[in-house]
């Protein structure tokens, strides 16, 4: 049944791609799978492979209704293949090949570049897994317990989407990367993965509500731009990844949202007006609202750095040879080739921070990011208005982009959080007052104890507002023992 709403879920590999009458792919794929399972097992959520959890699979492309709900053990999960329907007639929509069909197959020119694209994103999607793999052991509750592992079997679900591809069009040298997407591992010496900000460690919930946030919203913008693609097998599958990765976001805006909550909610039942009295909030046991935003500093210029240098060739050729889009290209109006046209880009010049108009196509990385930017934005302004609310006079706010970064203009110096350049020895004085330092992750990692039973919180985070799947508040997400 291929290019059907409903996927076939008799065999090994659940799909809607009519892997039945692919011989060759198929057995690539059945070939892949048990390493797969070795590295779940071996990288997967620690401890857990045994509980029964409350998880949605994908059991159809259907907008209206593609998920269903139930009892699973992680590793018995259904990892399947699944790409939105095609659009009939589709066309390239942008760069040099704009009007000509969208390919079906990899054009040959182009091979080595759209190889490094679904490589590089396939990288991201077991590296999170790895990151988040110890989370499970001081889940806040079983909600978010549950909640973390829906996050990482579908990030194991994105590395299969990109392992299908690699394998369906790209051969031998397909196969050996989809080998290579399971021996590098987040954090490690001598294989780490291949961007920053996933070799980071995820020690902590708010670490992991600020990474679903802030990181996971750069999967969406890069998959944004790519379900853009000429290379229509790409887009199909990254729109399809899309309509999962929303739920990811929600995990986060809505963890940091409920941390926040409870925080002003115990500051105001214990009489504290003071959001900046750390020593007796920290002593309510809730997490102070200045630890919040140093946070926020931290997850989002790590982010920052995933999009890459601002002014960027490879950018441009991704870009001019059909392969990766802008955000939203299809709605944006204007000629979607940009040969003639500037983006104002801003620079690092004799120290300062200053706009420079350059040419639109090696700006693209630069304006995804700005994209990006105000996408977060949305959250931040979510969260102040719970602060708002609370009546307590403090603002979450989303610093310079040119704060504490590794990759780009800004990485050859030190700015403060409204973007003026600092000296490396007043940066050092400072960096504990914008970024968690050792005695902000203590403090933190001293709340980190797990809550087990059915309905029942962590004192550091409030209640969800409603269940997942709407099951009611004292529901049994998960079943740690049969
Ligand atoms: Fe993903
Ligand atoms: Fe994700």
């Amino acid at each position: 049944m291929p290019d059907g709403m409903n996927v076939d879920y008799d065999g090994l590999i659940p799909n809607n791609v009519d892997l039945n009458a692919d011989a060759r792919v198929r057995k690539a794929l059945e070939t892949w799978h048990p390493g797969y399972i070795d590295w779940w097992k071996d990288m997967g959520p620690e401890g857990f492979q045994e509980s029964l959890v409350y998880l949605r699979t994908a059991i159809s492309v259907d907008p209206k209704g593609w998920a269903k709900f139930d009892y699973v053990k992680m590793p018995d999960y259904k990892w399947g293949i699944l790409l939105a329907p095609a659009v009939p007639d589709r066309r390239i929509g942008f760069g040099q090949h704009k009007g000509e069909p969208a390919w079906q197959e990899v054009p040959g020119e182009y091979r080595a570049m759209l190889r490094r694209l679904l490589v590089i994103q396939g990288d991201t999607e077991p590296a999170s897994v790895e990151q988040q793999r110890h989370l499970g052991k001081t889940a806040p509750s079983l909600y978010d317990m549950r909640n973390l592992f829906q996050v990482n079997v579908e990030e194991g679900r994105h590395l299969w989407a990109m392992v299908y591809l690699l394998q369906k069009y790209f051969g031998k040298d397909g196969r050996e990367e989809a080998e290579e997407l399971l021996r590098r591992r987040s954090g490690h010496q001598d294989t780490p993965r291949m961007l920053g900000a996933f070799n980071e460690a995820t020690p902590d919930w708010l670490s992991f509500f600020m990474f679903t946030f802030f990181t996971d919203r750069d999967g969406k913008m890069q998959l944004e731009a790519l379900a853009q693609s000429g290379f229509d097998p790409l887009s199909r599958t990254c729109r399809f990844m899309l309509t999962e990765e929303a739920h990811h976001m929600f995990v986060g805006e809505t963890g940091v949202q409920r941390v926040i909550e409870r925080t002003c909610q115990a500051m105001k039942e214990n009489g504290i007006a003071d959001p900046h009295d750390i020593d007796r909030v920290r002593a309510l046991g809730v997490i102070d609202l200045p630890t919040v935003q140093k946070k926020v500093n931290l997850h989002f210029s790590l982010t920052l750095d995933l999009f890459g240098n601002e002014v960027s060739t490879n950018a441009a050729n991704a870009y001019n040879s059909g392969l990766k889009g802008r955000y939203r290209e299809d709605k944006l109006e204007d000629d979607h080739r940009l040969l003639d046209s500037t983006y104002p880009v801003l620079r690092c010049v004799d120290g300062q921070v200053v706009k420079e108009e350059v040419a639109a196509l090696s700006a693209l990385n630069m304006r995804l990011r700005d994209d990006y930017v105000v996408d977060c934005q949305g959250g931040i302004g979510r969260w102040n208005k719970a602060i708002e609310k609370a009546g307590i006079n403090f603002r979450l706010a989303l610093l310079n982009v040119a704060f504490n970064r590794r990759i780009g203009e800004f990485s050859k110096v030190h700015a403060d959080p409204d973007g003026r350049v600092l000296d490396a020895g007043t940066w050092a004085a400072k960096r504990d007052a914008w970024l968690p330092s050792g005695e902000d992750d203590l403090f933190i990692t001293s709340l980190m104890r797990p809550v087990d039973a059915a309905g029942a919180y962590a004192g550091w985070i409030a209640a969800p507002k409603v269940g997942i799947d709407n099951k009611p508040g004292h529901f049994e997400y998960v079943k740690l023992h049969e």
